[in-house]
């Protein structure tokens, strides 16, 4: 078993050939699908809902995680449960906004996804910090590190913010929390490794794997390589 996933993000996929392009990955290796909705809101773009999320979740024997970028995260873990996504990520600063505009709290919104699905991470921007989230880490599978501010694929991540992926993993061997520790933003070969170095046990890589200069076996086999 190797110590660390891969979660390829499709966002610069192909949309219009959605299942060949999760089995061409599939077929490379292990991994879990990394899908990244966006409301517009919480983020500027739009992204896609939930027909994506079921075209891929049908496409994959694969665990499906949604990473929810949406200013209102509990009133769509249902629909995203039902579209086949399995581990839910929501955002920790959408889940302080929500009450002022009639949503629950941060506690009762991760009940809520443990009600709703099997397994539960929050997201954390670059400018929030472990310490915000630390009372809450026994009750949630993951915690998913964002390394870029969140809305775009393609963008270069901060290395400097892989302090807090270290600092995460002392936590949660301290306290045997197996915690789920997800870095998203800016992964490609030549950083891969510095991440897992920092703790790191699933690394989401977007552009680096659906991109017009290689194939996706192509692009994850690299970055494999590039962990040995
Ligand atoms: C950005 C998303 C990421 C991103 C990953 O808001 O959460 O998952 O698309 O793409 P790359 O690897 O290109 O940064
Ligand atoms: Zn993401």
């Amino acid at each position: 078993m190797s110590k660390y996933l891969i979660a390829p993000s499709i966002l610069t996929a192909d949309f219009g050939k959605i299942t060949d392009e999760v089995q061409a990955a599939d077929a490379a290796g292990p991994l879990i699908w990394h899908l990244d909705v966006m409301d517009g809101h919480f983020v500027p773009p739009f992204s896609f809902g939930t027909q994506i999320i079921k075209a891929v979740a049908d496409a994959t024997d694969n665990l499906v995680e949604v990473h929810a970028m949406i200013a209102h995260p509990t009133e769509h873990f249902d629909a995203f449960i039902e579209s086949g996504a399995s581990r839910i990520i929501f955002h920790y600063e959408a889940a302080m906004e929500a009450p002022k505009l009639g949503g629950p709290g941060l506690g009762e919104t991760v009940l809520r996804a443990k009600e709703a699905g099997n397994e539960v991470g929050i997201a954390i921007n670059p400018g929030t910090s472990i310490t915000e989230i630390e009372e809450l880490l026994p009750e949630i599978n993951q915690v998913t590190v964002m390394l870029i501010r969140p809305g775009w694929g393609g963008q270069q991540m901060n290395p400097e913010l892989l302090e807090k992926v270290t600092r995460l993993r002392e936590i949660s061997d301290k306290s045997n929390l197996s915690l789920n520790i997800e870095v998203d933003g800016g992964v490609k070969s030549h950083n891969a490794k510095l991440c897992i170095d920092a703790g790191a046990n699933i690394l989401v890589v977007g552009s680096a794997v659906f991109n017009a200069e290689s194939t996706p076996q192509e692009s994850l086999t690299e970055i494999r390589k590039s962990l040995n």
